[in-house]
């Protein structure tokens, strides 16, 4: 179960918790600064989530730092932990510093207390389903964490990640997100233009995430409905919160991050599943479109599909009264014709920025907590409902739902699935 603080919250209380959230990083950063750790000292990681996105980030995290060990290992099957293992131990570049014995790899649901308990830093790579209750294990317990995106698939879950970046603040300890894009140099540099004004005040917004199929691993007739379900996580509400919070993210993030973080007062959205009928994909969709307003009547006009053979792109526009921005590409076009492009020099891989941050902070004590991440995932787990229920929907709705997806019973056997959403028909909840 997720555990969250009681009471409901308004639009206006969450940007005014978010101004104090931001306030008190200051102050812990002076309080705590005898925190900082000796950079001789030797950082213990594990990895919770060994699938592709966990393993690449153990990695990142190995580079970032000389003095970090991957000691630990979680995973609800040994076989992921196994394959992940394999693939850090071949890697050259990092391979002494693999000192996972047979004793810290954990398989099932509970494994992720055995790494909190052995390690000093924690990398979650699982889905976004059980990420709410394991960030909250870990914060409990004082530990520093990298979070992959996103963080929750409900609103609940949302509320739970809030009140564990609370306390992460007052421990001094330091969380940061995958939202990756907010780490990348050439992103930082167009969205500091954009906010300084260089296209003028925002009018609307236009962000898109067109791509085709993810994978499917099939049905094994020896897995139960619960292996079946987090092997293709995916496609299930409770552990994937669909492909708008699962890869739309991504967009709605930068969106987000152009806006300074300010949530939008409501969203009109529709979807639903035109290519991906089968009953292989669970209960999710396969397109999305959403329009988001902000108080000062900013639109920003939202879209995701996965479907094959079809037209892709991944694009994020900004219009303004005085020009154009298109941020995946580092571009700005103001009216008077002049044109920018980023043109920084060396390395910007963000995936290794990311980490390289995230480790300089340790060392140095610095309190860093990206509450970024919550807003961010709320916004997906705002337009996907508003689809689902075919209702206009505002931000203290969505914030305040209750509707909690985490299965009643979490452990191998059944678990039944939520109906597909219908329009008009799914309630608000
Ligand atoms: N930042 C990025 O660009 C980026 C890119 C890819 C994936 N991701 C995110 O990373 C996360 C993982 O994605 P992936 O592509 O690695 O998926 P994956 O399927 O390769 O890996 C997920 C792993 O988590 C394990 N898992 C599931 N439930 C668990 C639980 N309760 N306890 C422990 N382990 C559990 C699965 O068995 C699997 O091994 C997702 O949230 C995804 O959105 C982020």
């Amino acid at each position: 179960m997720k555990s969250e603080s009681p009471g409901t919250s308004t639009r206006r209380e969450f940007m005014r918790n978010a101004a104090a959230g931001a306030a008190s990083v200051a102050a812990f950063s002076i309080l705590h600064s005898a925190q900082a750790q000796d950079a001789s000292k030797v950082l213990r990681v594990g990895l919770i989530g060994c699938g592709g996105r966990g393993t690449g980030a153990a990695r990142e995290a190995l580079l970032a730092d000389p003095n970090v060990q991957l000691v630990a290992m979680a995973d609800t099957f040994a076989d992921q932990i196994d394959g992940a293992l394999g693939r850090l131990r071949g890697d050259d570049k990092i391979a002494a510093r693999v000192v996972v014995d047979d004793t810290h790899k954990f398989a099932g649901f509970d494994g992720y207390k055995n790494v909190i308990e052995s390690c000093d830093v924690i990398v979650h790579g699982t889905p976004p389903g059980p990420r709410p209750l394991h960030v909250r294990a870990a914060v409990d317990a004082g530990k520093h964490m990298f979070i992959e995106k996103p963080v929750a698939v409900d609103a609940p879950g949302v509320r739970s990640m809030m009140e564990s970046c609370r306390i992460a603040r007052e421990k001094n300890l330091v969380l940061v997100s995958g939202l990756c894009y907010r780490y990348q140099f050439a992103k930082r540099e167009t969205i500091k233009r954009i906010q300084d004004g260089a296209i003028g005040d925002i009018v609307a917004m236009q962000t898109t995430y067109n791509t085709g199929g993810l994978w499917h691993k099939g049905h094994d007739p020896k897995w139960s409905e619960m292996e079946y379900q987090i092997r293709n996580w995916l496609y299930f509400d409770w552990i994937s919160g669909d492909h708008i919070n699962e890869q739309h993210i991504h967009s709605l993030d930068k969106i987000m991050w152009v806006m300074k973080d300010v949530p939008p007062a409501k969203c009109t959205a529709s979807g639903g599943r035109a290519q991906r009928t089968d009953p292989k994909y669970g209960n999710i969709y396969d397109h999305f479109n959403c329009v988001f307003e902000w108080a000062n009547d900013v639109r920003c006009f939202s879209s995701c599909r996965q479907w094959e053979s079809t037209s892709t792109d991944v694009s994020d526009w900004i219009f303004g009264t005085n020009g154009k921005a298109n941020i995946q590409e580092h571009y700005i076009r103001t009216n008077d014709g002049k044109e920018w492009r980023y043109e920084g020099a060396g390395e910007d891989n963000m995936y290794q920025n990311e980490h390289n941050a995230f480790f300089a902070a340790i060392r140095k004590g610095e309190s860093v907590v990206n509450e970024y991440m919550c807003t961010s995932t709320l916004l997906a787990i705002l337009g996907r409902t508003s689809a689902y229920t075919g209702k206009t929907l505002t931000w203290d709705q969505m914030l305040n739902s209750q509707l909690d997806l985490t299965p009643k019973v979490m452990e191998w056997g059944d678990n039944p699935m939520n109906p597909l959403p219908v329009p008009g028909q799914t309630p608000f909840v």
